[in-house]
């Protein structure tokens, strides 16, 4: 069996209300306060993001979970067979992140994942502060995760073969122009049991936040839109001005978050039928646009 969808993701912070006011004002998400900094929202789930407060910057782990309790524990069960070292959650931590249970483990290249089950509602609507129409998650997650992984092939493995991930594209960026001297940054772009053209991607170099980027999917241009000139009116850095790429077809841009790392604001990504589709080998980033400005 394989993981549903990405749940939440859990970031460490050393500012909490810059955080805050990123979340609310830039992302359109509603926070809450946490008894260790702050919870946004973004749907049916009182939250997506848990915002620490800490002394570092970091983004902390992704929360994955399985469809029931049934294949959670088959999935354990693979884990432990293959010498994946887990540590169990308390009920008091399974509550806080509002699934039945989890464990905490690490990938082939050292990403923390919080592999769980169960899915706690509690009936209040989102309402974004900010007039985003919504997010386009539901099933499909709160949107994709892109890890460093310098150890690419034996990380790539692991989504695969024991969290029931499947390829979805292979891509190798070419930033140094591609000559001899440019080897090349190999991307593998992952899905789980659920129609998002990846849940997880995999990127080989390595970022200090811990991320490379993390998407969010609204469903029109006018909320892209409308999001990027909020991030231009808070001073936000735009890492990639807007673009198309060509794997999943998502419009969108890139912006600096508080903690360091990108995420991108997108719509339009294609949802392919899993039992009918051939992964792909992409040559090409873009269809247009995504200009990068590292700065
Ligand atoms: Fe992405």
């Amino acid at each position: 069996m394989a993981i549903r969808s990405l749940a939440y993701v859990v970031l460490d912070t050393a500012d909490v209300e810059a955080w805050r006011s990123y979340g609310e004002n830039v992302l359109g998400l509603q926070a809450s306060d946490h008894p260790e900094g702050i919870r946004l929202r973004m749907d049916e789930r009182p939250f997506r993001f848990l915002v620490r407060k800490s002394d570092k910057e970091q983004f902390h782990a992704a929360g994955l979970v399985y469809p029931d309790k049934a294949a959670y524990e088959r999935g354990l069960e693979g884990l432990r067979k293959a010498g994946v070292a887990l540590e169990p959650a308390s009920a008091e931590e399974a509550k806080d992140r509002l699934v039945v249970e989890f464990v905490r483990c690490v990938d082939p290249s050292g990403n923390r994942l919080e592999i769980g089950w169960g899915r706690v509602i509690d009936g209040n609507p989102f309402v974004s502060p900010a007039g985003v129409s919504g997010f386009v998650t539901g099933e499909m997650g709160l949107g994709h995760v892109v890890f460093p992984a310098l150890k690419l092939e034996e990380t790539r493995a692991f989504y695969i073969d024991q969290l029931g991930f499947g390829d979805t594209d292979f891509m190798r960026a070419y930033l140094q122009g591609g000559g001899p001297e440019d080897p090349g940054i190999g991307m593998y772009f992952l899905h789980c049991d659920n129609p998002r053209h990846h849940t997880v991607a995999l990127g080989e170099f390595p970022v200090p936040s811990g991320l490379i980027h993390m998407m969010l999917e609204v469903p029109t241009l006018d909320d892209v839109g409308q999001a990027l000139d909020r991030a231009i009116a808070a001073g936000v850095h735009i890492s990639s001005s807007l673009g198309k790429h060509m794997n999943d077809k998502m419009v969108s841009f890139y912006m600096r978050t508080p903690s360091g790392f990108d995420i991108e604001y997108g719509f339009g990504g294609i949802q392919p039928d899993w039992k009918t589709f051939t992964p792909t080998i992409s040559v090409k980033e873009d269809e247009w646009g995504h200009r990068w400005d590292f700065g």
